[in-house]
């Protein structure tokens, strides 16, 4: 899959018909680390700048048509890294939480999470519940965290859901279709991501929304997350207006 090629792209003329909308973004913010090391900076002020680049990305999409932004925030696999870069990234996800939350219910966005959310700290796990329930009644954005998610351990917990169910005699292993088992998924209810984009280079999936990414489109920028702006956006939904998108039909 090749990189966007920044001037290439900028080039394009801008075509987002409502044909061509992205509804649900989803967002690998890779890069953070190497933003920092590359400024002699401690890896954490990468994930600070991180969270500069999502909050300009927040702000942007519902003018952009979005209607469902998915982040990949932390992973199952990220708690392999140094304890003193989990806590400093947990830590984060709190300040983040408490000082947002309230801008982020005036500008009518809705925060939920997708991962297993049990397995969080107590203090991240709380001030997310808070922050949920705060911004419960806003229509403008959905935010979604994924924290403690991989797309291999959702899909294990839906699995599991449906045997439960199957063994306390409520469901019929034959009436598991592939709408039934979307909605034991942790999104639920939510359409399936419309693009994927991923900073910083990098070129694989790296267990993110593994069942809901089969149709989706990618857009993939050497940009490093921290540096990613609103043109880059626009530059990822000019290119997503362009695509055909066929569904392994023919179009
Ligand atoms: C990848 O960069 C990024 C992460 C593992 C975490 C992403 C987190 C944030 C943007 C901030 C926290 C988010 C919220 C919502 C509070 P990396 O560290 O793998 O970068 P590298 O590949 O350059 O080392």
């Amino acid at each position: 899959m090749p990189l966007a090629n920044k001037p290439a792209e900028a080039a394009r003329p801008a075509a987002r018909s409502s044909a061509g909308r992205v509804r649900h973004l989803a967002i690998i913010m890779d890069g953070n680390g190497r933003w920092a090391e590359r400024r002699g900076l401690p890896r954490v002020e990468g994930h600070r700048a991180g969270i500069e680049a999502l909050r300009r990305v927040v702000e942007a999409a519902p003018g952009l048509g979005i209607e469902v932004l998915t982040v990949y925030a932390f992973s199952t696999e990220n708690w392999r890294r140094p304890k003193a870069e989990v806590d400093a990234l947990m830590g984060l996800l709190v300040e983040f939480l408490h000082a947002e939350t309230p801008a982020l219910k005036a500008q009518g966005v809705r925060i939920q999470a997708i991962g297993d959310l049990a397995g969080l700290p107590p203090q991240p796990r709380a001030a997310l519940a808070w922050a949920m329930a705060e911004t419960r009644e806003q229509k403008r954005l959905v935010l979604n965290l994924a924290l403690n998610y991989g797309g291999r351990s959702e899909i294990v917990r839906a699995a599991r859901k449906l045997a439960r169910e199957v063994a306390a005699g409520r469901l019929d292993p034959e009436a598991i279709d592939e709408d039934r088992f979307a909605a034991a998924l942790d999104t639920a209810g939510l359409p399936e991501p419309d693009l994927l984009i991923r900073a910083s280079g990098e070129e694989r999936l790296s267990n993110f929304l593994l069942w809901q990414c089969a149709y989706t489109e990618f857009w993939l920028t050497s940009t490093l997350w921290p540096d990613f702006d609103r043109s880059d956006l626009e530059m990822a939904l000019d290119a997503y207006a362009n695509r055909q998108r066929r569904y392994g039909g023919l179009g």
